[in-house]
């Protein structure tokens, strides 16, 4: 039979559209891959009852595929697709592939009942290129954060849509800061940050039945330096001579910055940290840390550490004009200076209590100096001189002696004592050195210089007026007191006489006996005009 006439009627067919019960393909369009298989799912599930079908495509024209009778199992496949094309005989449904480029256009299935009705369907096959070589290339080899725009093409060989993913997340761009053109495959990032690139960033190219993934793209952005960190140990601006000065420094950045120290605004080391021993007065200044970026080419300096060294104060001491100090007659200068070191504040206590300054006790301008003119004895007791600096406290202590008196000389006990009792009188005065002290009784000087004069046992002859002389022996003054002892001796007999007071007792006692008798003898004699001597 003649192919072309067989099939121009089932074309004609076609072509009037006559279908009356329903669809006879699942889709009207579907898509295939160049150089995969596509297939042509129909409704039809048996053959039974048709009486030809026929698979055509229509591009410029239409051409047939295949013709199939079911009652002679007859089927004709067009030259142009022998061995391209299986077909199912039981559904009708027809498997082209390896799919071309040109296999693009409308497939028509006709098919002719046995009772001569007539039914089509059409189905638009589209074909995709595959998707391959997806890849995502920089304009920048390497970039600096907030200079540079980075723009990251997508491209695959293929036909596709784009998407890209930063990590594992749908990339979202904002429209300012990231951007894609309309076509999806070039994002372009302005001003870019650290992290925007970090993702990695992956670029998807897909069409309805596959997709590739790029590899995962990263790009290193250079950024700062930033958030530069200087420390200093000892912290203290003011540093003692001698220690040692540690300076460190720190900064964020990638590649890692060059770090150095500047002193005094010129150059001091290439180096994040730096000692400097057994610091001196030149080494006093302003020390500032530099970060500099080689890529992104930007500086930024640390805050300025002002730094002074000082000579720790020592060696403080007070000097006394003068050691001998006499109440309301002396006047003395105190001055207080350190072997080492400047000293910036000066102070006075005296007896841990700040110094209060009056007429008679005058600081010096520079407080080093305390006079005070005609000390009184209440200007004794412990001064000190604190001098201080910056970097330490110094100190010294003086004890002031004034030298006063004697005062209030007393001489003190009991004054009327019996015989044979025991007597201590004292002697006393206010002075500064201790007075010594001489005695008198009755104005006779005694050999005794103690302040206790101590008679064991009381006798008559101690009875009289007793002077002490309180002598200072710095002051050269003297004053003097006096006591009067009385020595009672009523009582004695009862207690047992002395010896002397025995015989006086006899002795007066023969003397009255004798006058008594001479008295007797002349009454006896009475005649006799002697006359009495009484
Ligand atoms: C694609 O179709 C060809 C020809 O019909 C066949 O040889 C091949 O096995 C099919 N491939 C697949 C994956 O079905
Ligand atoms: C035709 O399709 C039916 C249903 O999908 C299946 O059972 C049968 O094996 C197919 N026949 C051929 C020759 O592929
Ligand atoms: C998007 O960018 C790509 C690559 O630069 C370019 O080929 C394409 O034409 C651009 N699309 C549009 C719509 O500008
Ligand atoms: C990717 O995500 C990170 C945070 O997860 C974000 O900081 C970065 O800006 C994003 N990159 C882009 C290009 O949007
Ligand atoms: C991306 O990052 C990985 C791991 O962090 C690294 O090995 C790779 O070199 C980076 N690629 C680029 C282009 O920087
Ligand atoms: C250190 O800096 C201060 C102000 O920050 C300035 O007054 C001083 O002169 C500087 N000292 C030196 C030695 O440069
Ligand atoms: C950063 O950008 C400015 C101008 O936008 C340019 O002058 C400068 O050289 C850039 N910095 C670097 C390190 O490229
Ligand atoms: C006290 O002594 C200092 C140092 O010797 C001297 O400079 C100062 O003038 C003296 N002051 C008086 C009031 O004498
Ligand atoms: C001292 O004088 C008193 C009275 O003048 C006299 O009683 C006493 O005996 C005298 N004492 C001495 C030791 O001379
Ligand atoms: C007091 O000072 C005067 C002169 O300054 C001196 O002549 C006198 O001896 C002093 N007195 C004492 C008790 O030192």
């Amino acid at each position: 039979m003649d192919f072309y006439n067989f099939w121009v009627p089932l074309f004609i067919l076609a072509t009037l559209g006559c279908c009356s019960q329903g669809s006879l393909l699942l889709s009207d369009k579907i898509k295939g891959i160049v150089g995969k298989n596509v297939t042509f799912k129909t409704t039809i599930t048996s053959t039974t009852g048709l009486l030809t079908i026929a698979w055509n495509f229509n591009k410029e024209q239409v051409e047939p595929i295949i013709t199939h009778i079911p009652s002679s199992n007859n089927t004709n496949i067009d030259d142009k697709y022998k061995g391209r094309i299986s077909y199912n005989t039981t559904t009708c449904e027809l498997q082209l592939g390896p799919l071309m480029k040109e296999d693009e256009g409308e497939y028509i299935l006709s098919i002719v009942t046995a009772k001569g009705t007539q039914q089509s369907g059409q189905v638009d096959l589209e074909v995709l290129e595959p998707v391959t070589d997806v890849k995502i290339s920089s304009n920048l080899p390497e970039a600096i954060e907030f200079n540079s725009t980075v723009i990251l093409t997508c491209s695959a060989k293929g036909s596709f849509s784009y998407k890209w993913l930063n990590g594992s997340v749908p990339l979202e761009v904002d429209g300012t800061h990231t951007k894609l053109n309309q076509t999806g495959n070039e994002l372009t990032i302005t001003e870019v940050r650290r992290t925007d690139l970090r993702g990695p960033i992956v670029c998807i190219a897909e069409n309805a039945l596959e997709s590739g993934r790029s590899a995962p793209f990263n790009l290193t952005v250079s950024y700062g330096p930033e958030k530069i960190a200087m420390t200093q140990t000892p912290t203290d601006s003011f540093l003692k001579k001698g220690s040692n000065l540690v300076l460190t420094c720190s900064a964020d950045s990638d590649p890692p910055a060059q770090l150095r120290w500047m002193f005094n605004g010129a150059e001091l080391l290439q180096m994040a940290n730096i000692t400097i021993p057994n610091v001196e007065e030149k080494d006093s200044g302003n020390y500032s840390c530099v970060a500099y970026n080689a890529k992104t080419k930007r500086n930024v300096a640390s805050p300025v550490a002002l730094v002074t060294v000082l000579e720790a104060l020592s060696g403080t001491n007070i000097s006394s004009s003068t050691s001998r100090l006499i109440a309301g007659n002396s006047t003395v200068n105190l001055t207080c200076s350190a072997a080492a070191g400047k000293a910036e504040t000066v102070e006075w206590l005296k007896d841990s209590k700040p110094l209060t300054p009056s007429g008679r006790v005058i600081l010096s301008t520079d407080k080093k100096s305390l006079t005070i003119v005609q000390v009184v004895k209440e200007d004794a007791g412990d001064y000190k001189c604190q001098m201080k600096n910056k970097v330490n406290m110094d100190e010294a202590s003086y004890k002031m002696v004034i030298s006063y008196g004697p005062e209030n000389v007393k001489l003190e006990g009991k004054k009327n004592v019996k015989f044979e009792e025991l007597v201590e009188i004292k002697c006393s005065a206010e002075s500064v050195p201790l007075s010594v002290y001489a005695w008198k009784l009755n104005g006779t000087v005694m050999n005794i210089s103690q302040a206790v004069y101590r008679i064991e046992k009381a006798k008559g002859t101690d009875t009289g007026t007793y002077t002490c002389k309180a002598i200072n022996p710095v002051t050269g003054m003297e004053k003097e007191a006096t006591f009067n002892l009385a020595v009672t001796e009523v009582g004695a007999v009862d207690e047992g006489l002395s010896g002397g007071a025995i015989a006086g007792i006899v002795i007066a006692v023969l003397v009255a006996v004798i006058i008594i008798a001479c008295i007797i003898k002349r009454k006896r004699k009475s005649g006799t005009d002697i006359p009495s001597p009484y």
